[in-house]
């Protein structure tokens, strides 16, 4: 679903890059954490996969669209397949949480009930239906970490990108947004989550991709698809 290929990025005015000759793939149905120091090039890597940023070199297909040298046309595609939850949420101000989780499916063209009942379904999921008619600056920062993962749920994309989804989390509302995203996981959704949380990466045993200085240092499989390996022989 997710394919990279010997992927570099230099930013402008920057000498060293930012990530560097980096390969990997992620399959349907995968869950893979990413991870890495500070600036080792988590975020970098996300937005190239949604096409906010361009490689400087490589090539980067997304289910099956390479997004190197894409028209605009063929990166909206690729955005309507990649469900995002931002580092920083990037909740609209203006809107209200029904409205901003709402807005993917409008802009698809959906009817009006269908998007109610949709938005609904999804703000049930993350324990947020009390707050629909609020403005995202009456929220606490984890309620808007779970405003931005209702959003990015709501389209039930084919790939889930999410920079620090638990960063401002406590432990317990953590293992419901991993739940959550697990399961959007078991319905067959590749998921790509950045984080540093040690803890996180111990207690849930996923694939996990370490990054540092913008090299792939490591690649650790997890202990559910070593399981999986296992029964298929
Ligand atoms: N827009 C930019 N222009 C220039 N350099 C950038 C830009 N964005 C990031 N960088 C640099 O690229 C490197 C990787 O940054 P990135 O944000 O990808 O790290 P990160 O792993 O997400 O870190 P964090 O854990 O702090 O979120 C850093 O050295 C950073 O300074
Ligand atoms: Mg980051």
């Amino acid at each position: 679903m997710i394919q990279l290929f010997h992927v570099t990025k230099i930013y402008q005015d920057s000498d060293a890059p930012a990530l560097s000759d980096v390969s990997l793939s992620v399959e349907k149905s995968e869950f893979v954490f990413l991870t890495g120091p500070s600036g080792a090039g988590k975020t970098t890597l996300l937005r190239l996969l949604y096409g906010a940023d361009v490689c400087t070199r490589g090539q980067i297909l997304m289910a099956g669209r390479n997004l190197q040298n894409a028209s605009r046309d063929v990166v909206t595609q690729v955005r309507r397949d990649v469900g995002v939850v931002f580092q920083d949420f990037k909740l609209i101000a203006t809107r209200t949480v029904f409205d901003n989780v709402g807005l993917a499916l409008e802009v698809r063209g959906l009817r009006r009930v269908e998007v109610e009942t949709r938005v609904k379904a999804v703000l049930n999921e993350v324990g947020l239906i009390h707050r629909a008619h609020a403005m995202p600056r009456r929220l606490s920062g984890g309620e808007q970490q779970r405003v931005a993962l209702a959003r990015a749920l709501v389209s039930n994309p084919r790939i889930l990108i999410c920079d620090e989804p638990t960063g401002n989390l406590d432990h317990a509302l953590s293992l419901e947004v991993m739940g959550i995203l697990e399961k959007a996981a078991m319905r067959g959704a590749a998921v790509v989550c950045a984080t540093h949380d040690e803890g996180l990466l111990r207690q849930h045993k996923h694939r996990v991709l370490a990054l540092d200085r913008g090299r792939l240092v490591s690649d650790r499989r997890g202990a559910f698809d070593r399981a999986a390996d296992l029964v298929s022989g």
